[in-house]
């Protein structure tokens, strides 16, 4: 039971623990707790509420669990949703908050179906920064599946395969690129066959150029043309860009975890998404419960504005947030690849 009357600060293992199965009244008060927001303060330190701070270690961790949890012991859906929403917008206030430590990580992402190649990606401390300094789960299985989509699109591949950027070389955008695994990936199996610019918001950015420069050598090797930028979704550029200021491909991984990002994200591929008939949009994301409304939103809103989905898929994968009983979070992903639908 968790008391609000101690000035000491709470363990995240104070909190009600999934494997207890807690009720959707506990989990509702231990996130309560968690909320970032000030102290209040009244006019007698008798009157002032007190909150109890809660250690930050394993916070982020512990959001993430009941996010991932299909918190299937809860009466309702209607409960489940509620504690899915308060454990989501506890995430996004602590994104800058959690205490994880900075750490440089190693991802083999296959060539084919022999060889492989290795990048070095550095992960910032999520106590400075955002989501986008760590790297999600379905960014590692889209990477792991590019080159199996770019063998099997054959719009993913220059009409004229050329060892020299010229008109034909593919235009490549990356949305919420966070620590660049997928752009990476992609950047180093096309080679000199396409160009990409990675983006994300302008907190984001900085450690992605870092990223790009630790792999350099790599990059170098595979001849790739890897630019970084800052590219809001919820901002329209004025002007539009022009049909040759427009990409070929547009690559997304994880990128829906607000109200908004199903519509912003669908605005921005609309404005930067090239209108040929080849023109693809490779997303990968994962099935939580608490965000399956966004993953809605954002298939019928891409069928909106004329896309349709060519390829798609589901796959499983595995949260390196440990669940609340140390093991490793099954996570249920969808991949698709999108093309203008020839009826518009
Ligand atoms: C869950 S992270 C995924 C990062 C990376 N794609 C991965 O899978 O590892 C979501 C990313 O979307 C970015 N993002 C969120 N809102 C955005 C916006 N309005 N414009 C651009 N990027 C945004 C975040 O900064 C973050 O990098």
């Amino acid at each position: 039971m968790i008391s609000a009357d101690s000035d000491e600060p709470l363990h995240v293992l104070d909190l009600p623990q999934l494997y207890t199965k807690p009720s959707a009244t506990d989990l509702l008060k231990a996130l309560e707790l968690l909320a970032v927001q000030p102290r209040s303060f009244g006019s007698s330190a008798h009157e002032a509420v007190k909150r109890p701070a809660v250690q930050p270690a394993g916070v982020a961790q512990y959001l993430t669990s009941i996010i991932s949890s299909s918190l299937k012991w809860l009466e309702s859906d209607e409960l489940r949703e509620a504690v899915w929403d308060a454990a989501a917008a506890r995430l996004s206030e602590r994104s800058g908050r959690a205490a994880m430590p900075a750490m440089s990580r190693v991802f083999n992402i296959p060539a084919s179906s022999k060889e492989e190649f290795t990048l070095t990606l550095h992960e910032p401390s999520l106590t400075s920064d955002n989501l986008g300094n760590k790297t999600w789960v379905s960014s590692y299985l889209l990477s792991r599946r590019l080159h199996n989509l770019l063998e099997s699109t054959p719009q993913l591949v220059p009409a004229t395969s050329t060892t020299q950027k010229d008109s034909s070389t593919l235009r490549a955008l990356e949305l919420g690129a966070g620590t660049g695994l997928v752009g990476l990936s992609f950047a180093v199996l096309r080679g000199a066959l396409a160009t990409i610019h990675l983006t994300d918001l302008p907190a984001i950015v900085p450690n992605l150029e870092h990223n790009v420069k630790l792999n350099t050598e790599l990059l170098e090797k595979s001849d790739a043309t890897v630019t970084t930028g800052v590219l809001d979704w919820s901002v329209a550029p004025d002007p539009l860009p022009s049909q040759d200021e427009r990409y070929d491909i547009i690559l997304a991984a994880d990128p829906l975890y607000s109200p908004e990002h199903p519509k912003w994200l669908v605005n921005t591929i609309k404005r930067w998404l090239s209108r040929g008939l080849d023109a693809r949009v490779v997303v990968e994301m994962p099935l939580r419960d608490a965000y399956l409304p966004q993953v809605q939103e954002f298939r019928s809103r891409m069928g909106d504005i004329g896309l349709a989905v060519v390829e798609e898929g589901e796959e499983i994968g595995y949260d390196d947030w440990e669940g609340a009983d140390g093991e490793s979070v099954e996570v249920r992903c969808w991949w698709s690849v999108w093309g203008w639908s020839e009826k518009i």
